[in-house]
C-alpha cells in the first residue's frame, strides 16, 4: 500500500503535459496542446491535452482522463504501478512495504513479468560490476570496446554468469516463480526426459536489456564473447512473451525519445552497439531495428515523436540493401526518409568511435539524401543504366515505392523529381504509380472479402448474362443503361475535356468553349446530375477541380486520395469508346479527331448528352406508367397520361436527332 500523503504529493506534482509529453509529441494549439493519439492509429492529431484542467481527451477514440489514468492506459498497468511510475518521474519517494512473495503473486501477469525482468536486469548489472567473473570478462570487454562506465550504466548493460542456474536460483530465492521466469523468457522450458530441471536462457554473455518506450525492461539481448566459436550464436535474444513483441520494439527508444523529439529527427541503425556508440559520441536521437526489417508498429513508434527518419546503415552492400528494404514500410506510414551511407569499411558503431561529434554531424548533414534521390543516383551510377530493359525495370521498381506514399503533395513532388532524374515523362510515371495503387487496392479488397462471400458473388454473377456491351444487339432497348452513358460522358471529360469547341447558335456570335465547360452548362440547364453514385461523385470532383483551376483538372484528379476515384480515372483512360450500335459505327470520331475546331467532337458529345436525357426521360416515363397502374381514374390519372405523352414527344425528338431508334 502506498501512503495517502505520498499519493497526494504525486498528484500535485504531476503536470499532464509533461506526463503525456514523454510519450506523445505535443504541439501548442491555443491554451491546449495537441498530438497524435497513442490509443488509436491516426495520422492527423485529435488528441488534446489541457494543462489548465490537468486532463487529456482524444476526439477520435474518446479516451480521456488525468495523468494517472494516462499512465495506466498507456502502460496497461494498475493504479499503483502508475503511481510508482509518476513518483519516480517526479523524484518522490514512495513509502511502500517490501514486496513479499504474497504481493508478487497478487500482481497481474504483465506486471509480474515486468517485475521479474527488472529483477533480472539488476542481477545482470550487479554481476557485471560486482562479481569477479563479470568484471574480468564482461566489464573489461565493454571497456575494450570503448564504452565508458557512464554509458554502461545508461544502457543498464550487464553480464550473465557461466553458472547455468545463477539467475533462476537467485530469483526463486527472492520469491519469483520459475514459471514467471520462463514466461518472461529468462529461463528455458524444461526439456523432456531431463527430470524437469530448468536452466537460464542467458549464461556467459554480456547483456543488453531491451526497454520499452517508458523505460521498463521487457527483454534482453545477450552477446557471446567467444567470438571464435562458430557453434555459439553471437546473439541470443528473448523470445516473444506477453510483454515483449519484437516487432513493436525499437532498441534505445527510451534513451532516445527526448532527443528525437527535440531534434525532430530519428536516426535508424541496425544494432545494439551502433546505438550505444552513437550515444557515447553525443548523438542521442538514435534507435536500432535490431537486425530485422522495420515493421509497421516500429514505424508508428517513431512517428509518435517525429516524421523525419535518417537511415544510417553500414557502408557495405548488405547495409545498403537493408536500408532500401527498411524504406518501404516508412514510406507507407508517411515518414520523410533520408539515407546516409557510411564509408564501406564502417558501421555506425566504428564510425562513431573514430570520429568526433562534429565530424559525425557534418558527415550526416552532408551525406544524407532523400531515399528516392539515393536510389536513383545509385542506379544512374551503374554502367549499364542506359539499357532500356534495365531502365524500364528500375522505373517500375521506383513506381512501386512511390505508390506507397500516402500524401498526395509529397507524392507529386517525388514524381516530378524522379521523372526529371530518370528522363521519363511525369505522366507516364504517375500513371504507372496509379496503376499500382489501383492494383494494390483491388488486391487489398479481395483479401478483405471472405473467400466464401467471394465465391457466392461469383456464382451469382454467373447466372446473369454478360452485359451485352461487347456483343452489340441492335435495337434492344435495354442495351444502353444509364450507367453506360454516364460512363461514356466521363470518358469524354477525362480524355477530351480540355478540347476547344466552337458553339454556334443562330443569330449569335460563335463562342469558343472547352468541352467540359460545355457539358457543365448543358446539364445545368436542365438541372441534370449523374445518377450512378460513383459517376456522380467523379463528375462532381471533376467539376470542382475545374472550378479551382481548369488547366490542372487531370492532375488534381490523379492525386486524389479516393481509391475508387483513382481506379475509375485509370479505367477511363484505358477505356475504348464503344457503347451503342450507332456509336460503334461512329467511334472513329474519337480516334481521328484532328479538326481543331472540334466539329466531330462536338457532335459526339452532344450525342452523349442527348442519350443521358433520353434515358432519364425513359425512366421517368416508366415511373409514370407504374403510377398510372395504381390510379385507375381521376385528375391524377389525367395528369399522368398528359406527362407520358409529353415525355413521348421529347423522346421521339431526341431519338430522331440521334438517328438511333429505340422502342
Ligand atoms: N542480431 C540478432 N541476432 C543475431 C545477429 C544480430 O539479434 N544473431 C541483431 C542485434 O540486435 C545486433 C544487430 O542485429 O545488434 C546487428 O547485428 P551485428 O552487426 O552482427 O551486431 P553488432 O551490434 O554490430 O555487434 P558487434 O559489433 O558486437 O559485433
Ligand atoms: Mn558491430
Amino acid at each position: 500500500m502506498i501512503k495517502r500523503e505520498t499519493i497526494d504529493a504525486i498528484v500535485s506534482a504531476c503536470r499532464i503535459e509533461e506526463v503525456v509529453g514523454d510519450f506523445v509529441h505535443l504541439t501548442k494549439r491555443g491554451v491546449n496542446l495537441i498530438g497524435l493519439c497513442p490509443f488509436h492509429d491516426e495520422k492527423t492529431p485529435s488528441f488534446n491535452v489541457s494543462p489548465a484542467r490537468g486532463i487529456y481527451k482524444c476526439f477520435g477514440c474518446g479516451e480521456a482522463g488525468n495523468a494517472i489514468r494516462f499512465v495506466m492506459q498507456y502502460e496497461k498497468c494498475s493504479y499503483v504501478e502508475a503511481l510508482r511510475y509518476l513518483a519516480k518521474k517526479y523524484g518522490i519517494t514512495v513509502e511502500e512495504t517490501e514486496r513479499t512473495p504474497e504481493a508478487i503473486r497478487q500482481m497481474n501477469e504483465r506486471e509480474a513479468l515486468m517485475a521479474v525482468s527488472e529483477f533480472a536486469a539488476s542481477f545482470f548489472s550487479d554481476n557485471l560490476w560486482k562479481s569477479t567473473e563479470g568484471r574480468n570478462i564482461g566489464l573489461s570487454y565493454f571497456h575494450e570496446r570503448g564504452f565508458t562506465n557512464e554509458t554502461i550504466t545508461k544502457f543498464r548493460l550487464g553480464y550473465s554468469l557461466s553458472n547455468r542456474t545463477a539467475l533462476l536460483d537467485k530469483a526463486v530465492n527472492e520469491g519469483y516463480t520459475a514459471d514467471n521466469l520462463e514466461k518472461a523468457g529468462l529461463v528455458l522450458p524444461p526439456r523432456q526426459g531431463e527430470d524437469d530441471r530448468r536452466y537460464d536462457r542467458f549464461y556467459e554473455r554480456v547483456m543488453f536489456p531491451i526497454q520499452n518506450f517508458s523505460g521498463r525492461v521487457i527483454a534482453f539481448g545477450g552477446r557471446t564473447l567467444r567470438s571464435g566459436d562458430k557453434k555459439i550464436a553471437k546473439y541470443v535474444n528473448s523470445p516473444e512473451t506477453e510483454i515483449y513483441h519484437k516487432s513493436d520494439t525499437l532498441y534505445g527508444i527510451f534513451q532516445a525519445r527526448n532527443a528525437i523529439r527535440k531534434a525532430d529527427k530519428c536516426l535508424l541503425v541496425e544494432g545494439y552497439a551502433d546505438v550505444i556508440s552513437m550515444h557515447q559520441a553525443g548523438i542521442e536521437n538514435v534507435v536500432a531495428s535490431s537486425g530485422t526489417s522495420l515493421t509497421a508498429n516500429q514505424v508508428r513508434l517513431i512517428r509518435k515523436l517525429t516524421n523525419n527518419v535518417t537511415v544510417v546503415y553500414d557502408g557495405d552492400a548488405a547495409g545498403i540493401h537493408a536500408a532500401e528494404r527498411a524504406v518501404g514500410m516508412m514510406l507507407k506510414e508517411g515518414l520523410d526518409i533520408r539515407i546516409v551511407t557510411l564509408p564501406p569499411e564502417d558501421d555506425p558503431d566504428s564510425f562513431a568511435r573514430s570520429h568526433s561529434l562534429q565530424e559525425i554531424e557534418e558527415y550526416i548533414a552532408n551525406g544524407e539524401r532523400d531515399f528516392l534521390k539515393f536510389r536513383i543516383d545509385r542506379f544512374l551510377q551503374q554502367p549499364d543504366h542506359d539499357d532500356p530493359l534495365k531502365k524500364a525495370a528500375f522505373i517500375r521498381a521506383v513506381a512501386e515505392d512511390l505508390a506507397l506514399i500516402p500524401d498526395s503533395i509529397t507524392l507529386s513532388v517525388f514524381v516530378r523529381q524522379s521523372s526529371e532524374m530518370l528522363e521519363v515523362s511525369e505522366d507516364v510515371l504517375l500513371s504507372a504509380v496509379n496503376k499500382i495503387r489501383v492494383r494494390r487496392y483491388v488486391e487489398e479488397k479481395q483479401r478483405q472479402s471472405a473467400p466464401a462471400e467471394q465465391e457466392a458473388a461469383e456464382a451469382a454473377e454467373a447466372l446473369v448474362p454478360e452485359p451485352s456491351r461487347e456483343k452489340p444487339v441492335p435495337d434492344t432497348p435495354a442495351f444502353l443503361t444509364i450507367a453506360d452513358v454516364e460512363r461514356a460522358l466521363l470518358f469524354r471529360l477525362v480524355n477530351y475535356g480540355d478540347r476547344m469547341l466552337v458553339l454556334e447558335q443562330e443569330g449569335e456570335e460563335p463562342r469558343i468553349m472547352r468541352l467540359d465547360e460545355m457539358v457543365f452548362n448543358d446539364l445545368e440547364q436542365d438541372q441534370l446530375e449523374l445518377e450512378t453514385p460513383l459517376y456522380h461523385k467523379f463528375y462532381n470532383m471533376y467539376k470542382e477541380a475545374f472550378l479551382r483551376q481548369p488547366e490542372t483538372v487531370l492532375q488534381q484528379l490523379q492525386y486524389s486520395q479516393d481509391e475508387e476515384i483513382l481506379q475509375l480515372y485509370t479505367d477511363l483512360q484505358d477505356m475504348k469508346p464503344s457503347f451503342s450500335p450507332g456509336w460503334k459505327k461512329r467511334k472513329s470520331y474519337i480516334h481521328t479527331i484532328d479538326d481543331t475546331h472540334g466539329g466531330l467532337l462536338l457532335d459526339d458529345i452532344r450525342n452523349v448528352l442527348q442519350n443521358i436525357r433520353l434515358l432519364r426521360l425513359r425512366k421517368i416515363r416508366e415511373e409514370c406508367v407504374e403510377a398510372l397502374k395504381n390510379e385507375k381514374e381521376g385528375p391524377m390519372c389525367d395528369a399522368l397520361i398528359g406527362n407520358i405523352q409529353k415525355i413521348n414527344q421529347m423522346i421521339s425528338v431526341i431519338e430522331s436527332r440521334l438517328g438511333v431508334t429505340y422502342r
